[in-house]
């Protein structure tokens, strides 16, 4: 399986912090966003990763992550999205990429606290269709929301003033190859962009999208908001890592 991060838009959200760099550099604790979604992808054994980026300041991935040796990877590949046309569009860039391979797809701000590994293996022994990842959250209306009934989504609505459920469609994506046929005919929603939501509502109506929800903490980190308390979570877990470590 093949690793895609998705780094690419304008970050607009958290002006001026984004004027003069990408969202995905900025610090959460001591480390750059970046350094999360790549390591929970590493963490579950994908070493083929490719880091989609954007606007003015791309090349500071590449000074940055270099090659990925920090990440104890051989090599990193990289491709480049024009503006913000949404996150099936910056992974329709990957389609040279995942060579006909499914893909785990990760947002650039998204972090975890634990290891994906074993919802990965889920989807290993799947073989097809999709899997994604949830988690319960206090404000739904904020992500895409799953509308589960006996067991299984049968809708994802995305950003709904009136959630059907607390349960938000995090930014971990499991895909066959058919995903990049899907995002051909996506047209784009009234904010102008191709969106996951409707990926993953082809593959509800199909019958072949299933999920796990996810152990631990999760964040994003796009708006002032969740970039503050991304940076809280991982100092804590920070703290008690260390603590755990000293009582040893
Ligand atoms: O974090 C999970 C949520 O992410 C999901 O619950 C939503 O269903 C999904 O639409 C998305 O919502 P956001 O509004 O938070 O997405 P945002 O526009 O902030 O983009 C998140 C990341 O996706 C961003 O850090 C980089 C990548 N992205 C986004 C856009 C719009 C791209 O690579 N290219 C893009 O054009």
């Amino acid at each position: 399986m093949k690793g895609i991060v998705l780094a690419g838009g304008l970050g607009s959200r958290l002006h001026p912090l984004t004027k003069v760099t990408n969202k995905h550099l900025l610090p959460i604790y001591h480390k750059p966003m970046i350094y999360y979604p790549i390591e929970t992808l590493v963490g579950a054994g994908i070493r083929e990763i490719l880091v989609v980026t954007g606007g003015k300041n791309a090349g500071e991935f590449l000074r940055l992550l270099g090659n990925g040796k920090e990440f104890g990877l051989r090599h990193i590949n990289y491709t480049y999205q024009e503006g913000e046309g949404g996150i099936a569009a910056a992974l329709a860039l990957a389609e040279f990429f995942a060579e006909g391979e499914p893909v785990c797809v990760i947002l650039g701000d998204n972090i975890l606290e634990s290891s994906i590994a074993p919802y990965v293996d889920n989807f290993r022994k799947q073989k097809s269709g999709s899997r994604i990842l949830l988690k319960e959250v206090n404000d739904p209306e904020r992500f895409g929301v799953a509308d589960i009934r006996g067991g299984k989504i049968v809708r994802i609505d995305e950003k709904p003033r009136i959630p059907a459920s607390r349960y938000a469609v995090t930014g971990v994506y499991m895909y066959d190859a058919e995903v990049f046929d899907i995002v051909k005919g996506l047209t784009p929603s009234a904010r102008g962009e191709l969106e996951i939501t409707d990926v993953n509502n082809y593959y509800i109506d199909k019958g072949i999208l299933e999920y796990d929800i996810l152990e631990g903490w999760w964040t994003d980190a796009g708006t002032f908001e969740s970039l503050l308390r991304a940076s809280n979570l991982v100092a804590q877990k920070m703290r008690l890592d260390s603590s755990a470590g000293a009582e040893v």
